[in-house]
């Protein structure tokens, strides 16, 4: 396993696209920084992160036969790869906000995004991104709900032994993956899943608020929310918040 280490980078995902885009990249090369001066988030947000604090790092892998309408999968074998890692770490609360949020309690601890290269039906190959607070002290109070390994378990941590032990999450997942063996994936990632069967305030794109509560993810990947009537309807990501 090739692994890239960076002072400073816009974004470690940036900077391995263009990698993939330019030259041959082995399998699970990985590109960790410091800092990141242009860090992403889902849905076009930004990522910000305290320079040598937290674990900023995106991994290259390709894939032998994975369907696109078979990609949450490939998610939930990301989430499934950081909760275990800190589950190590006897972090309370643990869970997977859907899609891939790591939460401790209501905390959220880390982030991934996960950037695929597709031809005609299949991905290829992708760029995971992985940014997890491990060290960091202090948050914008624009993220009230963000927090950090250290400000939860009051000391710090080894980044490299964390990254280490995702990276070999990571491995296993993905030949789990190239296995087909989704069931199995389902049912880890649907145990650990925030909020699964509680009743929950959700609120829509029309920041209309509604009760209901998660009973799993649709085969496109979309949020599963059965209502208060009993009806069952799915959102995506831009359409529903909680
Ligand atoms: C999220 O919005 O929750 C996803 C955050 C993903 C952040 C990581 S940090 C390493 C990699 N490089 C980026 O620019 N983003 C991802």
């Amino acid at each position: 396993m090739k692994i890239i280490k960076l002072n400073a980078i816009d974004s470690t995902n940036t900077f391995l696209k263009n990698m993939v885009s330019k030259v041959v990249v082995d399998d699970f090369t990985v590109v960790v920084a410091k800092t990141q001066t242009k860090g992403r988030g889902q849905m076009n947000s930004e990522w910000v992160v305290e320079e040598g604090k937290n674990l900023t790092f995106s991994v290259f892998s390709r894939f032998s036969d994975l369907d696109v309408e078979n990609h949450k999968y490939l998610s939930f074998c990301i989430s499934l790869s950081v909760y275990e890692a800190l589950k190590e770490l006897d972090l309370p609360s643990l869970s997977i906000k859907w899609p891939n949020d790591i939460l401790s309690g209501n905390k959220k601890l880390g982030g991934i995004l996960i950037e695929n290269t597709l031809k005609g039906s299949k991905i290829v190959s992708s760029v995971v991104g992985i940014g997890i607070n491990v060290n960091q002290d202090s948050f914008s109070k624009n993220l009230p709900n963000a927090s950090s390994v250290k400000k939860i378990l009051g000391k710090e941590f080894n980044l490299e032994t964390l990254l280490e032990s995702i990276l070999m999450r990571l491995k296993n997942y993905h030949t789990i993956l190239e296995r087909k063996e989704y069931s199995l994936l389902e049912e880890a990632y649907l145990k650990r899943l925030y909020k699964k069967n509680v009743p929950t305030m959700f609120k829509n794109s029309q920041n209309i608020l509604f009760m209901g509560k998660i009973i799993g993810v649709s085969k496109s990947g979309n949020l599963q929310i059965e209502l208060e009537n009993e009806t069952i309807q799915e959102f995506g990501l831009k359409e529903v918040s909680f």
